[in-house]
Formats: structure tokens, C-alpha cells, sequence
């Protein structure tokens, strides 16, 4: 690049980021409005649905547009929720897989897709951080990406497709929808250190987890919503065996395991394998054990998709929480009230799960000029 050619970039990013900034102090116009009620499915009215002025005070404070893609690609969010329904048929455990991932992705340095970074000469990848050792999705995100590249190259950020994935499988989980607004970049970097050190730990106690959840700015009664996404998928045994054998090395059980569920979980995760991996829960993808085939539980299936979230809640209150950070929430008296809540009142629940998701979404998110659209989205481009 010459240095004559330089100072004019420089120029139009401050023009062209000027222009944009003011786009986005516009207020919410009734059309807008207008047009976001029109694109919100029917359905998701039926149990709880967001509030419209919680929504425009949540879309003031971002950095991001509503529909970003309407002139650049206007069917990109519907090739991602068509996509998913298609490979939902035959694979119904990416619905689990995609929320973790959105979430594994958000947590750590916001959500700028470093999660789907491959091994490379600088990037020290997130998706091998040991407490991301059993994620999965990676190839959906894949999918999608080739088609929305086929519909329109270099447009989509793989850091939009990730939350827009977790949306729609929040929906086919029976959980609410939300409107998320778009033109997140994606990141260069990953973060797999900044994984294993800030990443709320299964075996967390509970101010462990609320400091962790804090410091990305979420409360306490936003945190217990946000946990309610363990209501769905598996979870790997090795992630709670210590609490069925050998909790805090006393060679016995977790003595708050309500002594049925004792029983019921140590039927589906026996200890000859508890033995072996309970020294070190992260370290499966690596360790010599992750050959034995892995033993996991499943949690609420797609029979009760009418139920997002209860389950959990309920478990909970009957001290049925399968991971031991899980059963913290029972443990503070905000956490435990909101459990209570949660347990009784879905609407509610799914308001505040829709809120949560949206505000989870926006985290630390990178906007015009920063960042960067990858082609592939494993690969920095
Ligand atoms: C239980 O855990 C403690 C501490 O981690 C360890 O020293 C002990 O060997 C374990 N017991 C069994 C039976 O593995």
C-alpha cells in the first residue's frame, strides 16, 4: 500500500464509521417496529414473548442493526433457520450443541466466532481448550456458512450465523424467540487460555459462578436464566462422576445427591470409568480414556419440548441437579428464589430466557471497521 493511498483509507473508516454511528443513535422508528413484530413467528407469542419496549431499550444501547443484512443479503436469516430445520430432521442433537456453542463463543471475548478458529501458526484455539473438549456443531456452522456464501460471498459473518443458529434452536427446542440484531464481524484471535480460566467450571461453588457471570455482566437472576439451557442435551458423566463415588475425595457421594437419584445416576455412569477419568474431568480429548466409550446421561429430550427449561428448575428444588455447579443455585437466596420462580412460572421464564439470550448475544461484539467476514469460518481469512 503506498503512503498516498493510506490517509484516504484512514478517511473513509472515519467517514464511513461516522456515518454509521449515526445510523445507530436513530431512535427505533415505527416502522422498524412495525416490521420486526411482522418477522416474529406467530408462535413464539404463545408463551411468553418479549416485550416491545424492552426490546427497543436493549437495541439503543447496541452497537449493531436490526435486519442488517435487508440490502446486502435479505435471506440470510432464513437460509441459516432453513438450514437448521433441514439438518434438524436427521440430527436432532445439534439443538443442544449450537445453544453451547453460542454460549462457549459469547463468554469468551464476545462473540466474534473465535470458538470456530482451527490450530493454526497464531491462533491458539478455543475449541481445544479442555473444557470445550466435547463441543459440537462445528460442522452445521459449516453448512450454513457454504450456503449463505452461495447466496451471497463474503457478506455473513460466521459470528452472526453462530447466535442466529443458537435462536433458531432455541425456538425448535420449545423455547421463546427472539429478535437479535446483526453486522457482528468476526474476530482474528481465539482465546483457549482465557477458556480454561474464566469459563464457569462444572464443579464451581456458587460464588465462583456468580463472580464469573458478573463479570460479564450478568446478575444473579439473569444467571439462573441463562442455566436453564442445561434443561436440554447430554451431559458426559465425567462431569459429575466425583459427586457419585468420590465427592471432595471422601470416597463418598455428594451427601446434598438426593439418595434416589444417587442410584439413578450411578446406573447410567459406573464407576470402573468414574475411576478413571475423575482425576481430571477436562482432559478427555486427549487422555488415553477418551478411547473408552464415553458414558453420558441425557437430559430433557425432545418429548417434552413443551417444557423448556421446567425440568430444570424442578430438578433443582428436588435437589436432583445433575452438575454440581447446577445445584448451587440452591444454595443463595437470590438464586433459589429465582429457581422457585422459573419453576412456577414458564412465561416468565421464557421472557427472561429470551432477554438473556439477546444481551448474551451482544456481548463484546465487533462492528465496522473492526473485524473482519472469514470465507471459511475455521480460518481467519
Ligand atoms: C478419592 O479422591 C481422593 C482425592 O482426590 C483420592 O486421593 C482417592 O484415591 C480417591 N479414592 C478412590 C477410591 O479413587
Amino acid at each position: 500500500m503506498t503512503p498516498l493511498i493510506l490517509p484516504k483509507l484512514t478517511l473513509m473508516f472515519l467517514v464511513l464509521s461516522l456515518l454509521l454511528s449515526f445510523d445507530q443513535h436513530k431512535p427505533t422508528t415505527t416502522t422498524t417496529t412495525f416490521n420486526f413484530i411482522n418477522t416474529i413467528p406467530i408462535h413464539s407469542f404463545s408463551s411468553g414473548s418479549v416485550s416491545l419496549s424492552a426490546i427497543n431499550n436493549h437495541y439503543s444501547q447496541s452497537l449493531l442493526q436490526y435486519d442488517f443484512y435487508r440490502d446486502s443479503c435479505p435471506h440470510a436469516e432464513r437460509i441459516v433457520r432453513s438450514t437448521i430445520h433441514r439438518l434438524h430432521k436427521t440430527t436432532p442433537s445439534l439443538i443442544p450443541a449450537l445453544i453451547r456453542l453460542a454460549f462457549r463463543d459469547c463468554f469468551i471475548q464476545g462473540c466474534d466466532a473465535s470458538i470456530l478458529l482451527d490450530d493454526d501458526i497464531y491462533i491458539d484455539p478455543e475449541k481445544e481448550s479442555p473444557p470445550n473438549g466435547n463441543l459440537k456443531g462445528f460442522d452445521v456452522i459449516d453448512t450454513i456458512k457454504s450456503n449463505l456464501e452461495e447466496a451471497c460471498p463474503g457478506i455473513v459473518s460466521c459470528a452472526d450465523i453462530v447466535v442466529l443458529a443458537a435462536r433458531d434452536c432455541v425456538v425448535l427446542a420449545g423455547g421463546p424467540f427472539y429478535p437479535l440484531n446483526t453486522g457482528r464481524r468476526d474476530g482474528s484471535n481465539s482465546f483457549a487460555d482465557i477458556v480454561t480460566d474464566e469459563l464457569p467450571s462444572p464443579y464451581a461453588d456458587l460464588s465462583q459462578i456468580i463472580a464469573s457471570f458478573k463479570s460479564r455482566g450478568f446478575d444473579e437472576r439473569e444467571m439462573v436464566t441463562l442455566l436453564g439451557a442445561h434443561n436440554i442435551g447430554v451431559i458426559n458423566c465425567k462431569f459429575f462422576k466425583n459427586r457419585l463415588y468420590n465427592f471432595s475425595g471422601t470416597n463418598e457421594p455428594d451427601p446434598s445427591l438426593d439418595p434416589e437419584f444417587l442410584n439413578v445416576l450411578r446406573s447410567r455412569c459406573n464407576e470402573v470409568d468414574a475411576l478413571s477419568t475423575s482425576t481430571s474431568a477436562y482432559t478427555s480429548h486427549t487422555s488415553p480414556s477418551s478411547l473408552i466409550k464415553e458414558q453420558e446421561i441425557t437430559m430433557d429430550s425432545e418429548k417434552s419440548v413443551s417444557n423448556f427449561g421446567m425440568l430444570y428448575y424442578r430438578s433443582l428444588l428436588q435437589g436432583k441437579g445433575v452438575l454440581y455447579a447446577d445445584q448451587q443455585l440452591m444454595e443463595g437466596e437470590k438464586t433459589k428464589y429465582w429457581v422457585h420462580k422459573y419453576a412456577s412460572n414458564p412465561s416468565l421464564f421464557h421472557q427472561d430466557f429470551a432477554m438473556a439470550m439477546m444481551k448474551l448475544s451482544d456481548l463484546q461484539v465487533l462492528t465496522m471497521p473492526m473485524g473482519q467476514i472469514r470465507r471459511t469460518c475455521s480460518k481467519v481469512a
